[in-house]
């Protein structure tokens, strides 16, 4: 069974995924379970080549190695698994989480926290390897979260409780493994409940953005490998990348 490892915290990082994917190629034994925290990121990254802008010493920036023996279906959902313990996890603060496709996380239509899982490929290895980066809002203040170019919020903003980071992601981990585990043995199909009673916009006409290319239909659940249904005229279209939004 995964578990995870002692947590090696660094002061400042350009980024968490950024290091762990180095430090992978250069180091393929790294085993699974690595993590690693930033206390400060001066160049994270985000899904769609966005950055990841959070305030040094505020929130949660931190990464983990994933390397396992699994089928290659199973991986794309990899971040929905994580999305399913974040989103158990905040709701052992009394919140109400939704996972928007693919995995963001949001609180009253906020975003709360997002997660990039980048693969890496090891020489002589036929185990899948992933480097799982998460950022979580934990004690961002409202003045911070107005200058963030979407809305943002908290767990402080939304419960009025200032986490300690280390306590904060120590849990966090800990919720992680069970719907890890899910994913592992089955791929989308051992979370999918999970995933859809967090739900986002199912049923509404949503639109699909993925680059420069835009489509638009009804969100009509997800296949069986957790990618996107869209129910277009004529039929459905599946979508396996892009960020969606209300039409
Ligand atoms: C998103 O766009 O929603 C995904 C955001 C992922 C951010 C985390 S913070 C820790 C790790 N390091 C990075 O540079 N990005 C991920």
């Amino acid at each position: 069974m995964f578990k995870f490892l002692p947590v090696d915290w660094h002061d400042s990082l350009p980024s968490t995924n950024t290091y762990l994917v180095a430090a992978l190629k250069e180091t393929p034994k790294l085993p699974s379970g690595t993590v690693v925290v930033a206390r400060e990121q001066h160049a994270g990254r985000g899904r769609q080549h966005r950055p990841w802008l959070t305030p040094p010493n505020q929130n949660l920036t931190f990464s983990f190695v994933w390397r396992e023996t699994m089928p290659e279906q199973y991986v794309p959902a990899m971040a929905q698994a994580l999305s399913v313990g974040i989103a158990q996890f905040l709701q052992g603060y009394g919140l109400t989480p939704t996972i928007k496709w693919p995995n963001d996380l949001l609180v009253e239509g906020k975003k709360i926290g997002g997660i990039l899982c980048e693969r890496v490929n090891l020489r002589d290895s036929s185990q899948v390897a992933v480097v799982a980066g998460i950022g979580l809002n934990v004690n961002l203040d409202a003045v911070t979260a107005a200058k963030i170019d979407q809305p943002a919020t908290s767990i402080l903003l939304e419960t009025g409780l200032t986490g300690e980071l280390p306590t904060v992601l120590d849990e966090l981990l800990e919720q992680l493994v069970a719907p890890l585990h899910a994913w592992s043995q089955r791929g989308f199909p051992g979370i999918r409940a999970d995933y859809e009673a967090f739900g986002w916009a199912r049923g509404s006409a949503i639109r699909v953005r993925d680059g420069e290319s835009y489509l638009s239909g009804n969100h009509g659940g997800y296949n069986e490998d957790g990618a996107l249904v869209l129910k277009v005229d004529g039929g459905e279209k599946i979508c396996y990348s892009g960020d969606i939004g209300l039409a």
